[in-house]
């Protein structure tokens, strides 16, 4: 049975495993994920990134785990803005990497920034051999979110620090208001414009709806290994970023 209803929210079928469902509906979007990224927040999403690695400005990582790397944002903005020796970013969508590959080629960060396959609830990773771990808008899509914290754990030194940005309901009921009524008439106007997969948009508020949310996460991440949790929310609460150490 799962811990956590977002882990039986699924994109297409009840026969295939959320893993490869994922994988399939990330490399299907793969060409058009960063334009509508963009576009369906606004161009928030850069500036929560930003905000998330400002804060970890102060922990001077020089090895970083961008866990759920996708296309890479989360990692080039760590890279340009941290001046981190090693980015190492980790996916199972070979479709979304291979868009962050070629970004990372044309600024020219290739040395610094790596791409390699791996599922975050058995990354092929040494143990303590990371500072910082980011996850931007991928835990959400873990088949098991305990194991995949745990796994992300245990990569970390002693110390180290994860970084993690995830989309919230509002609990202001007023931005909740507002916050429906965009995910269910605008994102779908916006999906049909711009991407040619119905479903992976109407996956989105839902696997939101049904992820563990502020005080929730936190005892998630005090029983997967970290402590110190903060929890910061951004833009109408739509983003809600959380900081923990090892
Ligand atoms: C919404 S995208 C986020 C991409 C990127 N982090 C960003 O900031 O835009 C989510 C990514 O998580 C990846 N993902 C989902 N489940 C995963 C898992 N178990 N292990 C590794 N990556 C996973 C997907 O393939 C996808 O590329």
């Amino acid at each position: 049975m799962s811990e956590f209803k977002c882990e039986d929210v699924l994109p297409y079928n009840s026969h295939e495993c959320k893993k490869e469902q994922i994988s399939k509906m990330f490399d299907h979007i793969a060409g058009t994920y960063d334009p509508m990224n963009h576009l369906m927040s606004l161009g928030q999403d850069r500036r929560w990134r930003r905000k998330a690695i400002e804060r970890l400005a102060s922990f001077n990582p020089q090895r970083i785990l961008d866990v759920a790397t996708g296309t890479g944002d989360f990692a080039i903005v760590a890279s340009l803005s941290l001046q981190a020796d090693y980015l190492l970013g980790v996916d199972i969508s070979e479709g979304m990497m291979n868009v962050g590959r070629d970004k990372v080629q044309k600024l020219g960060l290739s040395e610094k920034i790596h791409f390699q396959y791996g599922d975050a609830t058995e990354l092929p990773l040494e143990s303590d051999s990371f500072d910082a771990a980011t996850i931007a808008f991928g835990v959400r899509n873990f088949s098991s979110l305990s194991k995949g914290l745990k796994e992300i754990n245990r990569t970390l030194r002693k110390g180290g620090v994860i970084a993690i940005l995830e989309m919230t309901e509002p609990e202001n009921w007023i931005f909740k208001l507002g916050y429906k009524f965009y995910t269910k008439i605008g994102i779908p106007v916006l999906a049909k414009l711009i991407s040619k997969d119905q479903l992976a948009y109407d996956y989105l508020p839902n696997s939101i709806a049904a992820f563990p949310q502020g005080e929730e996460m936190r005892k998630l991440l005090l029983n997967c290994g970290f402590s110190s949790v903060e929890i910061k929310k951004f833009t109408f609460q739509t983003c809600t970023f959380y900081l923990a150490i090892k």
